[in-house]
């Protein structure tokens, strides 16, 4: 069977069995978990697994240019400011729910020379173990059952399964090439503007690549204000940017602090994704329940990370501009190859990764996907992943060394894979 014939939950990895499975007629029934959680599908990247073990199993090598995890390893100098935080005893306790005062101080600090952004380290700033929960933590921490979560149509999946656990209905604004992947947020009817609580945006945009306006920031302030929204920004890819372009926080618009929490990520910026470390800004009342909500649920992030997190930041303008150079390397060889293929592509200015349109012959991005890779071994991502409006689109992501990309760009070619390529061979 095709594989863009399976449900996500058919492809779920062997090793997590289905709750609903049984070994033999003689074992226990497993307990179900409540209808929220059991309504949704497999979370994306575990349902692609299934395709990819095929693929291997076929013996043709997988070339992975579908996860947004970083290549590189964490800086020696942040490895080092972790080395001397672990062998203090201080270190080795519970953490303080707020997180410490001196990595509090440093994302002041860090924020001011950034952005320009005067922030109380004591009211505005909280760390989080990666944005990802604080993220999840905002969204259970204001919706009530029935209420509506305004959320991008191509989204990180966290957006739409939060909302979903916190028994929101989540309504999709559509983003489309024709408006730059920027919602309108003048076409949410009324009654759903009733209804709503929290208005999400992510800029730099995963999986789009697309920025914010500064029209487009002030535009959502008045907005989120006018209809007494939360309105929450996702920067996970905010210092990821290319030819000397400068992504914009929110936060730098008049009024952005009554209403907007902003999250960053140590993942992306730092190469420290497995260290689990980011931080919300913002609203003091949000920050306020969003640490209400996370003391019932995690002791923060330790000490020691946030220690080393510290002396990131306090360096970050040295440690993230040879990470630019290195991803506009990328960015830079891939762009170029695409266009030899015949894609129309657009350079991202920020994120590290490329947007395309699946080529016609396809119907939508798991037949596309499915295809390529059972040819080349080239993984990508499909659009529809993010959202129904990612059909016709697939990811491309830029955390692979170039002699890995020069090797799928070598795959494509020996496979006659092209933009306008003739009917597929059949699977
Ligand atoms: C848009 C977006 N937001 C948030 C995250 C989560 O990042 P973190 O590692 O800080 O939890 C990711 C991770 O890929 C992401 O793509």
């Amino acid at each position: 069977m095709p594989y863009s014939n399976l449900s996500p939950v058919e492809t779920l990895d062997a090793s997590y069995p289905l709750t609903t499975e049984t070994d033999d007629t003689n074992a226990f029934e497993p307990i179900q978990p409540n209808s929220r959680l059991a309504s949704l599908p497999l979370y994306v990247f575990a349902s692609l697994e299934g395709l990819k073990q095929s693929v291997r199993e076929s013996g043709l090598p997988l070339i992975d240019l579908g996860m947004g995890n970083p290549d590189q390893p964490t800086h020696p100098d942040i490895l080092n400011a972790l080395h001397h935080a672990i062998l203090d005893p201080e270190n080795h306790g519970y953490p303080s729910f707020k997180g410490k005062a001196t990595l509090r101080e440093a994302i002041a600090q860090w924020m001011h020379r950034r952005y320009h952004i005067s922030l109380n380290p004591d009211s505005q700033i909280l760390p989080l173990i990666g944005s990802k929960e604080g993220i999840a933590n905002v969204i259970l921490a204001y919706l009530e059952p029935g209420d509506v979560c305004l959320v991008p149509s191509l989204y990180y999946p966290t957006y739409q399964r939060s909302t979903v656990i916190a028994g929101g209905t989540p309504y999709f604004m559509p983003l489309t090439e024709e408006n730059h992947f920027l919602p309108d947020l003048d076409a949410i009817p009324a009654d759903v503007c009733k209804k709503a609580k929290l208005l999400l945006l992510n800029y730099p945009n995963n999986p789009t690549g697309a920025e914010a306006t500064a029209e487009f920031y002030e535009k959502a302030i008045a907005f989120a204000k006018l209809h007494r929204l939360v309105l929450v920004t996702d920067m996970a890819y905010g210092e990821i940017a290319f030819d000397d372009y400068e992504p914009l926080s929110i936060m730098e618009f008049k009024g952005a602090q009554d209403v907007a929490v902003e999250f960053h990520s140590f993942s992306k910026t730092f190469h420290m994704a497995g260290w689990r470390l980011g931080f919300a800004v913002g609203s003091k009342s949000v920050i306020r329940n969003l640490y209400l909500g996370k003391t019932t649920i995690d002791y923060g992030v330790c000490n020691a990370i946030q220690d080393a997190g510290t002396y990131a930041l306090n360096h970050a303008e040295r440690l993230i501009k040879p990470m630019c150079a290195m991803y506009q390397e990328r960015r830079d060889y891939l762009v170029d190859a695409f266009s030899d293929l015949g894609w129309d592509v657009q350079a991202p200015k920020s994120s590290f990764y490329l947007w395309m349109k699946i080529p016609p012959v396809f119907e939508e991005s798991y037949e596309w996907i499915e295809y390529l890779m059972r040819q080349t071994g080239v993984v990508v991502t499909p659009g529809g992943a993010f959202g129904s409006d990612g059909d016709q689109y697939f990811r491309v992501s830029l955390v692979s060394p170039m002699d890995k990309l020069k090797r799928a760009v070598k795959a494509l070619h020996q496979k006659g894979i092209r933009f306008d390529m003739e009917a597929p061979v059949v699977l």
